[in-house]
């Protein structure tokens, strides 16, 4: 199976990692074909349903959430054993403000990547809506970009307001939303926003919304989850339907394809965060990698985003079958006792 970034990998071991460094382009060429739909009553009843809720959910970044509640890094911002730069400088000796100015860094620099892919959906939603071939499709798209604006909205406030920096995109990242961004096919771009990115995106958020000590960080996030949560359930909806009238090849492409983008992102496990972070903590960034590659729990923690939402999401989909299964493993993905796929 052809991998993607090839020619940016390395081996550490048994773990192929993906590492580079790159600017990466600000105008991309995306190749769009427009749909007029002239149906203009329903026929897609859960798509509209969805669109209803999305109504009646909506909120206000702003208003609605209480922006003077103080965010420091005299307490640690979250969980000190889910910050990976916290874990190592206390491996190292660092003191305890130290651990914590790593975590409140780590999770800056989540946050920020986190806020390049709202804006990736929302640029993606907006092709979604000249692209799709019905009204249904098209007003659910549209009431997506409207929510991707609010997310970028509120994590951009948030990183402005109350951690001081956003990071640049990873280039790893920037690649892939790219590659979204660039599919031809309704069905490819929705395949890999809203299954691929917002399914990992949901794992992400769920664990930082846990584990989190800031209580205007767990709100926010608690309310954006909401929304993510009906961008999945679009995804499933669509690709349930995809899936049902494919080619068995057809089937076995989206199957790969969708194994070859979660691949490339685990393949750069944290490297792109330590190359930019751990220099300011003496931290090297191979050794590191190297060293959480080869610890004992470390497939179980890798897992943890992977299991939330995105790979339950795949198999109810009959995207992860014997075809991929054994290399989903090999990537230290456990995937048993998942939950079922993630719809409302
Ligand atoms: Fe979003
Ligand atoms: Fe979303």
């Amino acid at each position: 199976m052809k991998k993607l970034i090839q020619e940016h990998r390395k081996r550490f071991g048994e773990f192929e990692v993906v590492d580079f460094v790159d600017t990466g382009e600000i105008d991309v060429d995306v190749p769009l074909e427009l749909h007029w739909a002239w149906e203009y009553g329903s026929e897609v009843a859960e798509l509209r349903s969805l669109y209803e809720k999305g109504k009646v959910n909506q909120w206000n970044a702003e208003a609605d959430l209480d922006w003077s509640i103080p965010v420091t890094n005299d307490e640690f911002v979250i969980n000190p054993e889910m910050s990976m730069l916290a874990q190592v400088c206390r491996m190292m000796g660092r003191d305890e403000a130290t651990q914590k100015a790593a975590a409140f860094d780590e999770v800056t620099h989540l946050l920020s990547q986190l806020l390049h892919g709202e804006q990736a959906a929302l640029q993606l939603c907006g092709q979604l809506t000249n692209a799709c071939p019905r009204m249904d499709e098209k007003w659910y798209a549209a009431s997506q970009v409207v929510d991707e604006a609010r997310h970028i909205e509120a994590l951009s406030k948030f990183l402005q307001r109350k951690m001081g920096t956003i990071y640049p995109i990873n280039p790893t990242l920037k690649i892939l939303l790219d590659e979204l961004l660039r599919a031809h096919t309704v069905q490819t771009k929705t395949l890999g926003m809203q299954c691929l990115f917002e399914g990992m995106a949901v794992g992400i958020f769920d664990l930082l919304r846990r584990e989190t000590r800031s209580p205007l960080l767990g709100e926010m996030i608690r309310r954006v989850e909401q929304d993510e949560a009906r961008h999945a359930a679009f995804g499933v909806l669509v690709m349930r339907r995809v899936v049902r009238e494919a080619e068995p090849e057809e089937k076995a492409h989206m199957e790969e394809w969708a194994f070859s983008v979660l691949e490339a992102l685990n393949a750069n496990q944290q490297l792109d965060m330590l190359r930019l972070i751990g220099p300011k903590y003496g931290i090297d960034a191979e050794n590191v990698t190297r060293m959480a590659l080869s610890m004992p729990g470390f497939a179980e923690f890798n897992s943890l985003p992977y299991m939330h939402t995105v790979i339950p999401n795949l198999r109810n989909l009959g995207l992860l079958t014997e075809r991929t299964r054994d290399q989903y493993l090999k990537l230290g993905m456990l995937l048993e006792g998942s939950r079922a796929a993630q719809v409302n």
